[in-house]
């Protein structure tokens, strides 16, 4: 059996554990070969490869990225895309994929098992927004990260009596925001679910300030306004045609300064969410979904997605992680919301 592997999307830490778990397992329980494929769905496209043997996965469990490099291509959109995957595939004499990725990696690989491609997928986004698994690999590093950088925003505020905006990402939910937020010690946190409401938050930012310590604001890239409160600025799209974010934290600093007339920056922390060591627990995390997914693969269970749900990993349909995305419930922003202000 010759099995190949691909990572899609944003890369997350996390990406090595998994490809390394993969590989291993397949080669010590099953005798498997495995076959990288370059820059996600390129790879197969392309028939762009490289080596994956035990040599080539050592090492890599602590190293951030992903060895098989990663890209945003969109194979659906591509003429004859799926055709030219199968006659590669074929080529190579690649059996079955494993394919690690987000919402849109995931739902390619939903389309090509719909078209008799043998794939097993497995969920990665720092967003932790995939449904039907209740944490992501990369997510806890990111929080971690984000976390450590709002506690040292809080002195160098409050040395200079100013409203720290941080801008983590997040584009349709705001986990990150609302975990390091919560971690941190936020006096707001602004996610997507929930449109805000400005004189809310100028609100909370004032009454921060009268107790003579600074306002941090968390917000996620994709939080924003009520209907027609401020004027947002909209980017290019990629191929997904996902609008590449960045922006609201500074939107929002600006509209503070000039509604409480105190000062207000803006620090976004962008791929510095994204990049370096993965904690602990997301190394066990992508460790035992490599291991679970390669089992999936040799019990032939194709269309299917590895997940965590409470402590045990489980096998769902692929469709089911893509369906909808995990978005932070109200009750959990309730929880937040407690310290505010
Ligand atoms: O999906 C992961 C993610 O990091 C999002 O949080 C963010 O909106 C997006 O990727 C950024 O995309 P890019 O890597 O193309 O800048």
């Amino acid at each position: 059996m010759r099995v190949g592997v691909l990572t899609g999307g944003g890369d997350c830490p996390g990406l090595n554990a998994v490809i390394r778990a993969v590989v291993r397992k397949g080669i010590k329980d099953y005798g498997y070969e495995f076959v990288g494929f370059r820059d996600g769905w390129r790879g197969p496209l392309e028939g762009d490869t490289m080596p994956l043997d035990r040599a080539a996965v050592s090492g890599i469990l602590p190293r951030g990225g992903t060895i098989l490099g990663s890209s945003r291509t969109n194979l659906m959109k591509i003429e004859g895309g799926v055709e030219k995957v199968k006659q590669n595939m074929a080529e190579l004499n690649i059996d079955a994929l494993v394919a690690i990725g987000g919402e849109d990696t995931l739902g390619v690989a939903t389309q090509l098992h719909d078209q008799g491609v043998k794939v097993v997928g497995v969920p990665k986004t720092i967003d932790n927004d995939l449904n039907a698994t209740d944490y992501t690999f990369g997510f806890d590093t990111a929080v971690n990260i984000a976390t450590e950088a709002i506690d040292r925003l809080h002195t160098t505020a409050e040395s200079h009596h100013r409203a720290l905006v941080v801008e983590v990402m997040g584009r349709h939910a705001g986990w990150i925001a609302l975990h390091s937020g919560m971690a941190a010690g936020a006096n707001v946190i602004l996610i997507p679910e929930r449109p805000f409401d400005i004189h809310e938050v100028v609100a909370h930012v004032e009454s921060r300030f009268q107790t003579n310590y600074a306002p941090i604001l968390v917000v996620a890239e994709g939080a924003h306004p009520k209907d027609g409160q401020m004027e947002l600025s909209t980017g290019e799209k990629d191929s997904f045609g996902h609008v590449r974010l960045g922006g609201i934290g500074q939107r929002l600093s600006e509209e503070i300064e000039s509604r409480t007339g105190k000062e207000a920056r803006s620090v976004v922390l962008g791929h510095v969410q994204r990049g370096g060591t993965p904690s602990a627990f997301d190394r066990v995390l992508a460790t035992r979904l490599g291991v679970n997914a390669i089992e999936a693969v040799h019990d032939q269970e194709y269309g299917r997605m590895v997940g965590l749900q409470g402590t045990e990993i489980v096998r769902v349909d692929l469709s089911a992680a893509t369906d909808k995305l995990k978005t932070v419930p109200s009750e959990r922003f309730e929880e937040a919301e407690v310290f505010f202000g």
